[in-house]
């Protein structure tokens, strides 16, 4: 064996890989990176031996949702922090939004990416913009863009407006077997709203941002993936309508494929005007002390708790192919302004495989299906092939997860340079310990 590549054997394990449908007490074997052999009570000699003692063993979690903010934001993230949390929240690999700038819309850019990834911890894999500068008005050099590594085309931030553009995109990207993330919004009724359009809204009187405008607008992109015959993907999903549209194209027939945030999952509107203090609030609070957490802004917003249960529901199902979490860092000055001023985002790697084991533990998912929603369907949606689960021949890109630890979300504590989580002062259980990429340890604590 090498010595840059000594062979790892983890034994005493929990193995949960969707991939292999195996959920059980496993030994596994690492050779040069790739997984060697899967089996109990493995008999080989390794350079080195791991004993696991129950820990839970997982294909790492692949995000094909996040925004890094290289180039262009460097301030708010770059590709090296965003993959030092990636890999802290046990994602091997995460693939980058094109919303930078310059716009990752040219080969130079996907390019630049890639370089600026090849000594980050993560796997790092661009997805390039769909149109020029993402102006929805010009299709960029698809062709291009997939050889100089984009493995997806999004336009995320924004919808893609024209109809015909839109189109267009689509019949490419299929040629070029790219999947097609769209972010969902009919501009107008969008508008300058900030919050969902909803209780809260017009309770507080900030300017609401209706369900409709996500559902007209998934209604029209899976329209036009079921008139051309090929796959799209929607992205972050927040209403039950849209939950509903995917769920009939799918009994159509449609390859439509969605994705759903942690965010959505556990919060909804009320969260807006949450208190920033987490701890009971004493009677000497004065309303003063009162305000609106700008880091429960995103786009799409918090929607209401019936949203929040059909979201459920709908991973639940399987119907929400992936969990995604749609990182978006922000540096905390910007968001410490008035709600209407905060710009959309929230960050989310770091959490998100903990908030997942609670939808374990509250019944939502399986183990298994839980890989299945981080691991094994985001690595088909993109079509890796070498990650996505541990079967024999698959890259050694794993998570050891210890179920039991607790801990409290600190932002401080974020390998993060952003801290804009909603999620500060919850108390989560279970804790990434280890992770794995091509059976080197990029994580540890
Ligand atoms: O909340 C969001 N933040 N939604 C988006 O669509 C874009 C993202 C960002 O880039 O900050
Ligand atoms: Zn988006
Ligand atoms: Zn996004």
């Amino acid at each position: 064996m090498s010595k840059n590549n000594p062979s790892l054997l983890l034994k005493n394990g929990r193995l949960i890989d969707a991939g292999q449908n195996l959920d059980g007490k496993f030994d596994i074997f690492i050779v040069d990176g790739k997984v060697n052999e899967v089996a109990t009570g493995l008999d080989v000699v390794a350079d080195q031996v791991i004993d696991l003692g129950g820990l839970w063993v997982l294909p790492g979690a692949i995000d094909l949702h996040v925004h890094l903010r290289e180039p262009g934001y460097e301030y708010k993230e770059t590709i090296l922090s965003g993959a030092q949390a990636a890999v802290a929240g046990g994602f091997t690999s995460i693939a980058c939004m094109a919303n930078t700038n310059p716009v990752n819309d040219n080969a130079a850019v996907t390019r630049f990416i890639l370089e600026q990834a090849r000594t980050a911890p993560a796997k790092v894999l661009p997805i390039a913009a769909i149109s020029q500068g993402m102006q929805g008005e010009a299709l960029v050099e698809m062709g291009d863009l997939v050889e100089a590594g984009a493995v997806a085309f999004s336009d995320d931030g924004k919808t893609v407006p024209n109809s015909k553009l839109l189109r267009h995109a689509l019949e490419y990207a299929s040629l070029f077997k790219k999947p097609l993330l769209c972010h969902c919004q009919d501009n107008a009724l969008f508008a300058d709203g900030v919050i969902h359009e909803g209780v809260i809204s017009a309770s507080h009187g900030l300017a609401g941002i209706p369900s409709l405008a996500e559902e007209i607008d998934i209604a029209r992109t899976i329209m036009l993936a079921e008139y051309l015959r090929v796959p799209v993907h929607i992205c972050h999903l927040s209403s039950r309508g849209g939950v509903e549209l995917v769920r009939a194209a799918k009994a159509r027939g449609v390859r439509v494929t969605a994705e759903a945030t942690p965010h959505h999952l556990f919060l909804d509107e009320r969260a807006v005007a949450d208190l920033e203090y987490r701890e009971p609030l004493d009677e000497t609070a004065k309303p003063s002390m009162l305000c609106y957490n700008t880091n429960t802004k995103m786009s799409p917003p918090l929607r209401s708790a019936e949203d929040v249960a059909a979201l459920r529901q709908a991973l639940s199902e399987g119907l929400i192919d992936v969990i995604a979490t749609d990182h978006a860092p922000h540096e905390a000055t910007e968001k410490a302004v008035e709600y209407d001023l905060a710009p959309f985002g929230v960050v989310g790697l770091e959490t998100a495989l903990a908030l997942a084991l609670r939808l374990v533990e509250e019944g939502d998912l399986t183990p298994l299906q839980m890989v299945a929603r981080m691991s094994l369907r985001p690595a088909a949606i993109l079509g890796l092939n070498s990650c996505g689960s541990l079967a024999p021949d698959m890259a050694a890109d794993l998570m050891i997860v210890d179920p039991e630890r607790e801990w409290v979300v600190d932002p401080q504590k974020f390998h993060s340079k952003a801290r804009n989580t909603p999620f500060a002062g919850w108390r989560l259980k279970g804790r990434v310990v280890k992770t794995f990429v091509d059976g080197r340890v990029v994580f540890s604590i």
